[in-house]
This record gives C-alpha cells, sequence and structure tokens, in this order.
C-alpha cells in the first residue's frame, strides 16, 4: 500500500468517518479487526459456558429465567461479532477452527470456574460490568460494523450488569453463609476481572496502532483505573472488600478527581491462563468443540437445501 493511500486512508479517520466492509482499507486495518472481533465473538461463544452451569441449579424461577436470557444474550452476541467479522472476507468456518486448534484466543476470564451461585452475582456485576466499559467506546469504533454490533451489545449487558448486581446485594443481605459465599467470589474473580482488560499499555502489542484507527478508544489502563473507580464505591456500599491490601485512594489520580491505585496485577497468571494453562481452558474447548461436530447436520443439512434451491431456480 503506498503512502498516498495510507494518509488519505488515515484522514478519513481523522475526521471521523464509519469505514464500510466494501471500502478500500490497509491490509493492517482489516486484519485487526478481523482477529480483534473474531475473538470478541469467541469470547461471547465460550462465556456462555461458566454460567450455564448454574441455570439448573439457579436457587428460584424468576433467577433461572433472568440467567437464562442473559446467556441466550451472550450467545446473540456472538453471532452478531461473527456476522460483523465475515463482512470482513472470513468464514465462521475459519474462525472457529481457530478457536478450537488455539490460534485464536477468547477472553481470559472465562477460563476460571464457576464453584458457588454467588459466582452468578459476581460475575454479572463484575465480568459485565468491565464488559460495558470496555464496549461503550467500541460503539465509537471507526468499522461501522463492529460499532452498530455494540449499540445492541451495550444494552443488553446493562441488564446482565443490573441483575448480577441485584444477586449480590440480596446475598448480602441474607445470612452470614450468603455474604461469605459472595465475598469468596469476590476474592476469586476481581483480580482475573482486572485482567480481562489485557496487558498494561507499556506492554500492549497493538494499543497504539488500534488507537490511531480508531479500532480502541481508550487505553487498557485507562479502562482498567475507570472499572475500578466505579466499583470499589459499589463494593463498599454491598459490605464487600476487595482483595487487594494495597489499594488505596489517591487524590492526585485523574486529573486531581482523585481514584484507587491498585496492587500489581499477577501477569505470569494472566498469560498462563492465556496460553491454555487455567483451570478450565481445555473443558471449555472441549465443549466447544462437541458443539461445533454435533451441530455439523445442521450445516450439512442447510447447505443441501441451499443447493436444492439454487438448483431449483435454475431449472
Ligand atoms: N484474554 C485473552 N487475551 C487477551 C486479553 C484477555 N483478557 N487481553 C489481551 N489479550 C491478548 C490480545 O488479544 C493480544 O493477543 P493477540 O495479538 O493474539 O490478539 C495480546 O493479549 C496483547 O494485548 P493488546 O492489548 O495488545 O491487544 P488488543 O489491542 O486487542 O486489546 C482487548 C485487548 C482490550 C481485549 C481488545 O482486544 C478488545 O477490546 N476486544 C474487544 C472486547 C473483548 O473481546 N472483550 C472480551 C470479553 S467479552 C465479554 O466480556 C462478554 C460479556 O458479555 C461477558
Amino acid at each position: 500500500e503506498d503512502a498516498a493511500f495510507l494518509a488519505a486512508f488515515q484522514a478519513r479517520i481523522d475526521a471521523e468517518e464509519k469505514i464500510e466492509p466494501k471500502d478500500a482499507m490497509p491490509e493492517g486495518y482489516r486484519r485487526t479487526l478481523v482477529r480483534q472481533i473474531g475473538q470478541h465473538a469467541h469470547s461471547e461463544i465460550v462465556g456462555m459456558l461458566p454460567e450455564g452451569n448454574w441455570i439448573t441449579r439457579a436457587p428460584s424461577l424468576r433467577r433461572k429465567a433472568a440467567l437464562l436470557a442473559k446467556v441466550q444474550d451472550e450467545g446473540g452476541h456472538g453471532l452478531y461479532l461473527y456476522s460483523a467479522a465475515e463482512t470482513l472476507g472470513v468464514s465462521r468456518e475459519q474462525m472457529t477452527e481457530e478457536l478450537l486448534s488455539g490460534k485464536a484466543k477468547y477472553s481470559s476470564i472465562f477460563n476460571y470456574p464457576t464453584l458457588s451461585w454467588a459466582d452468578i452475582g459476581i460475575i454479572g456485576w463484575l465480568v459485565d460490568g468491565a464488559a460495558i466499559m470496555n464496549q461503550i467506546p467500541l460503539c465509537r469504533c471507526s468499522f461501522g460494523p463492529y460499532a452498530r454490533a455494540m449499540i445492541r451489545v451495550c444494552k443488553e449487558e446493562s441488564f446482565h450488569q443490573r441483575q448480577g448486581y441485584e444477586i449480590v446485594m440480596t446475598l448480602m443481605r441474607g445470612t452470614e453463609a450468603q455474604k461469605a459465599m459472595a465475598q469468596d467470589a469476590l476474592d476469586r474473580w476481581w483480580w482475573p476481572a482486572l485482567m480481562m482488560f489485557g496487558p498494561h499499555d507499556s506492554e500492549s502489542a497493538h494499543s497504539e496502532q488500534s488507537m490511531a484507527w480508531k479500532i480502541k478508544r481508550f487505553s487498557n489502563d485507562a479502562l482498567r483505573q475507570k472499572f475500578i473507580d466505579a466499583t470499589v464505591p459499589q463494593a463498599e456500599f454491598l459490605g464487600l472488600k476487595v482483595p487487594d491490601p494495597d489499594m488505596v485512594w489517591d487524590a492526585g489520580l485523574n486529573d486531581g478527581q482523585g481514584g484507587y491505585r491498585h496492587g500489581p496485577i499477577d501477569w505470569d497468571e494472566f498469560w498462563r491462563v492465556v496460553k491454555g494453562g487455567g483451570v478450565m481452558n481445555r473443558d471449555r474447548i472441549r465443549a466447544r468443540r462437541k458443539a461445533w461436530e454435533d451441530g455439523a447436520w445442521v450445516r450439512e443439512a442447510a447447505r443441501a437445501h441451499a443447493l436444492k434451491r439454487a438448483a431449483r431456480k435454475v431449472a
């Protein structure tokens, strides 16, 4: 790609124009979007598994209905995002093969086990809370189909976050055992939730280019900080203790608005989980492989039907 083409493309980005699938775009821009949107879609689909584990164990019909709706939403988000990625010339089969082979990533957070009902509340509150922080800016992503998909996704994430927060609030107004269950879940999910935002900016391979192309609007650390500053007061209101002994209020942060300084994140754990060494990685991929193989007959039937219809049209 010559310099003039790249400069003209960057001028469109700088003018806040939306790039559409049929527009001329640098190969790197297309590749970054296929990578990010594909991995985002994988995260939504794999993310159905931890919570799916509790649909049959929900404590009431109301909780079961809300959790069922949430898990179904996540499936829909995944299909939305796979469709957005397909506009860039990659196929569903290709993306699925990359997930199953380990070539494509999905969010590390979904490789942790859901050990109690409180996990379902904490996930809704923290994981979907973190997802909202990350996905609101994506509504202004320079690539049209991704930005438009995010608008509906964010509306549904807000419901996910509220139902999770309400579960935790109910537990914290319950018995000592319920309070202990909620605190235990927060202890296990707090740090993995911070890792959802990705490596520190200094370690982020893609941030600089993704921000220049207005795919990423805020850096990993900036969004992580926003999440921490919004969530710590909620934990305090709930009567929960964030498991970070180094957490301290710093009045000078955020241009004098103040904010919480957090302790060191265990990046060894992060990379171990990202590279497949988490507690649930094998289970998640095994479940996705089984779903893909069990669904082969549907794909074959749909293909056969499409061929028959095409043949009828020609005849
Ligand atoms: N888990 C797994 N891999 C991660 C990760 C995480 N939490 N954070 C970063 N990575 C990977 C990146 O994918 C990249 O690897 P790659 O080159 O093989 O793709 C590498 O670590 C370096 O990270 P960078 O910061 O350089 O990468 P990005 O610029 O892509 O930033 C990101 C990472 C912020 C996650 C960005 O990709 C993004 O915003 N993605 C879209 C949102 C998304 O995927 N969220 C995941 C959760 S979905 C969800 O929560 C659904 C909700 O309903 C529960």
